[in-house]
């Protein structure tokens, strides 16, 4: 199990609280703590979105450190993922910046350059303009200088950037269906590429996004661990906020670790899973809803 602190790990086990819920374990507390606890190479896929240091109010996180105490602090944190993180595994890293701050993913991303080998890198779409129609969310900002910011990074880490990944688990079929025969593919499946377009569900309030200012959508763990192929991988989630990588988990039957170190979040994930658990929600699909261009809320550059 991978909360076995047993000889391979590098420190003992902690005392954080943690509730089991179906296949999923929340760990009320520091991930730096918890992942250093933990035994190594014990985990097939990570998938989080650490705090982007730009000011986000978290309930008791401040997310506005110095850049470089903030860098040194997410190294430590991938070191710690390393660990843990099977010879085999992926780490995806979701990561925003901001107009005034463009060069925050990046230098995350660069954080770990020492650490993994850089296997993919995946633009997050959430909100695209094709001709004169628009799909998703967006928040519009009043500038003169800048573009609305619709999209957001995520890097795929591995050990050695040798992972085998199931392309096809997330893929499209052909457009061009004689591509099949020509080609000689088994069906009719290709690879989808490395931009995802995956808007937000439509909400009307705080408690519809779980009473978190950051959460991604489900299907974005969801395709990740698809993309990462391993059936009964387990799954972690150091910075777990709503616990959206961990209901993306349950809903594939996979096991899965999220550590948050709010009281108030953990709860929330808690409380998402148990309904999952007691069959009241589904895990968002934003595929299987209708989605409308977003305008509720104003940011500024
Ligand atoms: C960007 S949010 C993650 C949101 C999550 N992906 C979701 O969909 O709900 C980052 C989270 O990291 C948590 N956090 C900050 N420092 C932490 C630490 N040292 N250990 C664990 N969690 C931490 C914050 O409280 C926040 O909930």
């Amino acid at each position: 199990m991978p909360f076995d602190s047993g000889p391979r790990s590098r420190r003992p086990p902690s005392r954080a609280r943690r509730s089991e819920i179906g296949r999923q374990t929340v760990v009320e507390g520091d991930c730096l703590a918890e992942l250093r606890a933990m035994k190594a190479a014990s985990v097939d896929v990570v998938i989080t979105s650490p705090p982007y240091n730009i000011g986000v109010a978290y309930r008791s996180y401040h997310d506005r450190r110095p850049r470089a105490a903030y860098l040194a602090w997410l190294s430590e944190v991938g070191d710690a993922i390393r660990h843990v993180l099977k010879p085999d595994g992926s780490f995806f890293l979701n990561v925003g910046s901001t107009n005034a701050d463009p060069w925050v993913a990046l230098d995350v991303a660069g954080a770990f350059r020492d650490l993994f080998v850089l296997q993919n890198q995946i633009v997050w779409v959430k909100s695209v303009s094709v001709g004169d129609d628009t799909i998703g969310h967006f928040k519009p900002i009043i500038s003169r200088r800048y573009l609305n910011n619709n999209h957001e990074a995520v890097f795929q880490f591995t050990h050695k950037g040798d992972v085998t990944i199931d392309r096809l688990a997330i893929g499209v079929p052909f457009k061009d269906k004689s591509n099949i025969t020509r080609w000689g593919h088994a069906r009719d499946r290709r690879c989808a590429g490395n931009v995802w377009f995956i808007p937000y569900q439509t909400v009307k309030s705080k408690a519809q996004k779980f009473d978190h200012p950051a959460g991604f959508p489900v299907e974005l763990p969801a395709r990740c661990i698809r993309l990462h192929g391993v059936a009964d991988a387990v799954v972690l989630d150091p910075f777990c906020g709503a616990g959206s990588t961990l209901v993306a988990a349950e809903t594939l039957g996979r096991r899965g670790i999220g550590i948050e170190i709010d009281p108030h979040y953990a709860r929330a994930a808690i409380a998402r899973l148990r309904e999952i658990a007691n069959g009241k929600a589904q895990a968002d699909n934003p595929r299987s809803r209708t989605v409308h261009t977003g305008d509720r809320s104003r940011a500024r550059p």
